[in-house]
């Protein structure tokens, strides 16, 4: 009877597989005997053209993978379920079907609702992407990868962003001036753990042997350790952080400025502290842009719209972000505004690159105006960038 239950289990995980509706696997209550196992958290992967099944075994400290294929998965999962784990859960997009067993190793199953509505088979996690290698050291020290290089099953989010930032620069370095320079000097502000940091470093100086100085600095002072220890392990000898506020970091003069993820006005510091460095070329992706939110005050025929909560808040996003982009626009920089990665990932994916021209004091005059009319629309007293902006020319 109780091996029915479990066979009639093993059944529709089969059938979910062949029927392509296997979104992930978890074995979970470990009552076996390996020291720090957890669970095993099983999810399709696409490994060149074959489909398989990568197991995360989750230990206290660390984490394993293996893949198997669909056969040999169906196989492990019934030798462990009611052995090893008294748990498994089966997530298909159909529903949630669960087996669990008592002390006594007495097993029950039931359904829920399906928490999935669709599968995501990701790549193989040896995948080489264009602009950088799983296989580069930093990517292991910094916790992306593990020790053979294969991308950690959590982390494939942000590889895939490390690799999307590195195209983006990379292309707007070749279609820039800064192409023909001989060293470049770079400035990561808010470099946080520092993985687009590292790969922008790698990238620049690995592959395309362009001279780099590049600094992120970083507030936080146990960050600034760990990226600095990184950085000599690797002997990136011209990648360096500094434990300093955006608006403390004094330097005369940058190529390219980046913030990345610089949380709210610390954004705003970065790019005046960019202009005020001359940087040829600014990228900003930025996040929690509360500032304006406090003063904004919708126009009357905006209001049915943007009374919700969660629309005012983007209002009050994108706002912030156009403003910033006219700000740019009137000290002669060229703006772009886009999404740089799937927004299914994160919600924090919108990229501002801003590239520097001629000034002009028409051009000045023309986004100043534009901007005055926006700020005088929704009754902003500032916004924050204008209080600290001070152009070089
Ligand atoms: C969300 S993290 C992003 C890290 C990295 N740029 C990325 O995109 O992966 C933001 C980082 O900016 C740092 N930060 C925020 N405001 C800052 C400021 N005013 N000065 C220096 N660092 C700041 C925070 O400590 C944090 O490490």
């Amino acid at each position: 009877m109780d091996s029915d239950i479990k066979s009639d289990f093993l059944e529709v995980v089969k059938s979910a597989l062949s029927e392509n509706i296997f979104v992930k696997f978890t074995l979970g209550k470990y009552r076996g005997g390996e020291d720090g196992l957890e669970n095993i958290h099983i999810n399709p992967v696409r490994l060149k053209e074959e489909i398989k099944l990568a197991f995360r075994y989750k230990y206290k400290t660390r984490d394993v993978y293996k893949n198997y294929s669909p056969e040999e998965s169906l196989s492990i999962i019934g030798d462990e379920l009611g052995k090893n784990f008294l748990y498994g859960g089966l997530f298909s997009t159909k529903n949630d079907f669960v087996i669990e067993y008592n002390k006594k190793r007495v097993p029950r199953t039931y359904t829920r609702k399906a928490s999935f509505n669709r599968v995501d088979i990701k790549e193989h996690n040896r995948v080489k992407t264009r602009y950088i290698d799983s296989k580069e050291p930093y990517l292991n020290l910094l916790g992306i990868t593990n020790a053979k290089g294969e991308v950690k099953g959590d982390k494939y989010d942000k590889f895939r962003q490390i690799d999307k930032f590195v195209e983006i620069v990379s292309s707007l370095i070749k279609d820039s001036d800064l192409a023909e320079k001989d060293k470049l000097s770079i400035i990561d502000y808010g470099s946080g753990k520092s993985y687009l940091t590292f790969a922008l470093y790698d990238y620049l100086t690995g592959r395309q042997r362009v001279k780099v100085s590049m600094k992120g600095i970083e507030q936080r002072s146990d960050l600034v350790e760990i990226s600095g220890k990184v950085a000599d392990e690797c002997g990136f000898k011209d990648l360096s952080f500094i434990n300093n506020s955006i608006s403390g970091h004094k330097q005369k003069d940058a190529d390219i400025v980046i913030a990345l993820h610089a949380c709210d006005t610390a954004t705003d510091d970065a790019i005046a502290k960019a202009v005020k460095q001359n940087a040829a070329i600014i990228i900003l992706a930025p996040c929690c842009q509360k500032y304006i939110r406090k003063q904004l005050n919708v126009p009357e025929e905006l209001a049915p719209v943007f009374r919700h909560g969660i629309l005012e808040e983007h209002l009050s996003s994108f706002l912030t972000d156009g403003l910033r982009a006219l700000t740019l626009e009137s000290l002669g920089y060229t703006t772009k505004i886009f999404e740089f990665i799937s927004g299914e990932h994160t919600s924090k994916n919108i990229m501002i690159t801003a590239i520097k021209g001629e000034y002009s004091e028409e051009k000045y005059m023309e986004k100043i105006m534009q901007i005055e009319k926006l700020k005088s629309k929704f009754q902003l007293k500032d916004y924050y960038l204008d209080k600290i902006i001070q152009p070089e020319n």
